[in-house]
């Protein structure tokens, strides 16, 4: 089953031979053909049906084969969290690489209201859209046995920026479940990724993998890289649930964590364990870092690096470190802390210790292709009446929709005409 999985490419739905079917009966009706062939064209009209009726069949099974424990439909949610700051720059690409190649899974959507919020819009184009929730952040009380856990150095927010952050991945879980019991199913499936991850290449359907839980590769700082989750039902609820579980690892005495340890120790208290696979995606990034980055540094990636980056930061910039520079800065990163797979040449990086540089919409473009650069120049000019639109699409789209009017989240982001 696996094997045949990894073998299969993903393809659209297969056509089936239909259209051919006017035409044998137009023949089989023109005078063209005497009465005694007549009995021999019947039969392969028929011939040709029964072919087709099974090749249509056999059609969703190769368009959606992730292995599953039992034969059948096989469900699928991905649900995105994240605030929607460069959007307008990752959305194309979370489309053609992620939701386009899953035509069939759920969408979920959690995220806070900025004035970035707009942009998701875009998200209008996706196959499915299942729920979209887009809340007023909210401040979420700090206990003292939280304080002991987490680490308040690791974030850039402190101990509130990782509660808010884990309190908007477990909403995928809410979101989820509540899906379930409307419709009386489990998904087989859920992938759980970020607003502003950059994709290079598509979602493999070789990262689902029925005994763990995947990860991308480095980017650990400690744990386990968080940026992308892909596993079956029962681990992906241990891995999305991470504020309700804090009190659970404070108990089994882990304390000091930082997002990643975080989340290792989650899998961990379970038993879970978990693969790390490389994925083309960074994670589009506007906080600075020292350059050039430390052993425990962060690098940050140009997204014009070969790859696959696996989730590291990254912005569009003209690389201030490769080839001969990275064999020198490689080695210096350790692999427990921002290590990201450098050989090959395969990370460029980018002096992240300034604001993104003069001319980077040049840069994204010439590395992204005409389609997003067209996306990035349409969102840039975007007035009201074109974002209420898109907006308006996207809620109709979605079967629920939890957030302000389209209006309300237009006239936060841009000025009025
Ligand atoms: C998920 O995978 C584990 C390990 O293969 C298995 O024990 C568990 O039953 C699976 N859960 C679901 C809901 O399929
Ligand atoms: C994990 O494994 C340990 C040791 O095998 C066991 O004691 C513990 O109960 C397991 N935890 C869970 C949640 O299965
Ligand atoms: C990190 O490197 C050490 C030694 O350099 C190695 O033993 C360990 O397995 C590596 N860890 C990972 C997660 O690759
Ligand atoms: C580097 O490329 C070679 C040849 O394509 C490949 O065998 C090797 O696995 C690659 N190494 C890494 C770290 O990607």
């Amino acid at each position: 089953m696996r094997k045949q999985f990894q073998d299969e490419p993903f393809e659209g739905p297969v056509k089936t031979a239909s259209p051919l079917l006017p035409v044998k009966l137009t023949l089989l009706q023109s005078r063209y053909f005497a009465r005694p062939y007549r009995p021999i064209l019947l039969f392969l009209l028929i011939f040709i049906l029964i072919m087709s009726s099974l090749h249509y069949k056999r059609a969703p099974a190769t368009d959606f084969s992730i292995p599953s424990a039992h034969s059948g439909t096989t469900r699928m949610a991905i649900c995105l969290v994240g605030g929607a700051r460069r959007f307008e720059l990752t959305g194309p690409t979370i489309l053609k690489h992620v939701l386009n190649v899953f035509p069939e899974a759920d969408l979920f959507v959690h995220s806070n209201l900025d004035k970035n919020s707009f942009k998701l819009g875009l998200l209008r184009l996706a196959p499915r859209v299942t729920e979209v929730r887009i809340r007023k952040p909210v401040t979420i009380p700090e206990t003292k046995a939280q304080r002991r856990l987490l680490s308040s150095s690791s974030s850039p927010n402190g101990i509130q920026g990782l509660l808010q952050y884990f309190d908007l991945v477990e909403g995928c879980l809410d979101m989820i479940s509540a899906q379930e019991s409307r419709g009386r199913f489990k998904y087989d499936w859920i992938v759980r990724t970020r607003v502003d991850g950059y994709w290079t290449g598509p979602l493999d359907s070789s990262a689902f993998k029925p005994d763990s839980y995947v990860v991308p590769e480095g980017s650990r700082f400690s744990g386990l890289n968080d940026r992308l989750g892909i596993g079956n039902r029962s681990f992906s609820t241990v891995a999305l649930s991470r504020l309700s579980l804090l009190p659970r690892l404070a108990s089994a005495g882990f304390h000091d964590l930082n997002s990643e340890s975080a989340f290792h120790a989650q899998l961990k208290v379970f038993n879970i364990s978990a693969i790390e696979l490389r994925f083309p995606f960074c994670t589009l990034s506007d906080h600075r870092y020292e350059y050039p980055p430390k052993w425990y540094g962060v690098p940050v990636a140009s997204i014009g690096s070969p790859g696959p980056l696996s989730g590291a930061k990254c912005r569009p910039c003209i690389p201030s470190c490769k080839g001969k520079c990275m064999e020198k800065l490689g080695p210096r990163m350790k692999n427990w802390s921002g290590w990201t797979e450098w050989r090959n040449h395969s990370l460029e990086l980018c002096d992240g210790s300034r604001p993104w540089q003069k001319g980077w919409e040049k840069i994204f473009d010439e590395v992204s292709g005409k389609k997003a650069a067209n996306v990035r120049r349409r969102v840039k000019k975007m007035k009201i009446e074109e974002c209420v639109k898109e907006l308006e699409g996207l809620k109709r789209k979605a079967e629920k929709w939890i957030g302000p009017d389209p209006i309300e989240i237009c006239n936060l982001g841009l000025v009025q005409a």
